[in-house]
């Protein structure tokens, strides 16, 4: 492992994806032993995948013990059924939840089902919610391809919160193939902001594989800038960005 400072942004090289996996894992795991009820920021996609399924690992094989963790994940999807597999919220299920003991009480995702007129109420609550949990001790993320974090499309104020965006037409594009097609995937999301993601105690960055290379690279030039959202993370005192050596430029 190799690692860099970029600002107060750490970047940190490993020699293969499944190494860098176990040590953000480790470190979610040291985080967990040492408070039991600690506060996750979590994120979906392909990105984080490795690191669930250590895991689950970890609590099949160690006994890691989720029965005190509280969740919260970056976003959701609006309009889609509860049980829709390619919601966020079933994706958590099947990926993390079902195969570790967190209780299902403590888990949290943005309801992408909300009426319109609570739209607004839903999102208050949401970064309330996060607030008397006693905020986020350790947030996980990836990289967009056109630099969104959670759903925080280019374009996102450094000062946003929990709200419902319009999902650029990359994201969209990026999610046809799940989707059966680019006309069923959802035109908005509810995501936290990025204000809530810079509020987590300590956050953590993952990209692996040659496609997120040139992603790693502007988010370690770039100035802090509303056009590529993953450099608002260089802003924060406790970031690290992991990568596997493909991903590093
Ligand atoms: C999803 C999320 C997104 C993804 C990003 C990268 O909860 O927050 O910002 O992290 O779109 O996606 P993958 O990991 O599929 O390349």
């Amino acid at each position: 492992m190799r690692s860099a400072a970029h600002g107060s942004l750490v970047f940190e090289t490993h020699a293969t994806r499944a190494e860098a996996e176990r040590s953000v894992a480790e470190e979610i795991a040291a985080l967990v032993r040492a408070k039991p009820d600690a506060v996750l920021g979590l994120a979906t996609g392909d990105t984080p995948t490795g690191v669930y399924r250590e895991l689950v690992r970890l609590h099949r094989d160690s006994g890691l013990d989720f029965s005190s963790v509280r969740t919260f994940n970056l976003d959701e999807y609006c309009g889609l059924a509860a049980d829709d597999p390619r919601s966020f919220t079933c994706w958590m299920q099947t990926q993390l939840f079902a195969h570790v003991n967190v209780d299902r009480a403590n888990t949290h995702l943005p309801d992408g089902r909300v009426a319109e007129a609570d739209v607004v109420r839903h999102a208050a609550a949401y970064e309330r919610a996060i607030e008397s949990a006693g905020g986020i001790d350790l947030q996980l993320l990836g990289i967009g391809r056109n630099g969104h974090i959670g759903f925080n499309e280019p374009g996102a104020d450094l000062h946003t919160r929990t709200r419902r965006v319009e999902l650029h037409a990359w994201t969209r594009a990026d999610a046809a193939a799940a989707f059966g097609g680019l006309e069923h995937v959802p035109t908005r999301g509810i995501t936290m902001g990025i204000g809530t993601i810079l509020a987590a105690r300590r956050v953590r960055m993952l990209a692996f594989g040659v496609r997120k290379a040139p992603l790693v690279a502007r988010t370690l030039r770039a100035a802090p800038d509303p056009a590529w959202p993953a450099s608002y993370v260089r802003l924060h005192a406790d970031a690290r960005l992991v990568v596997d050596r493909d991903a590093a430029p």
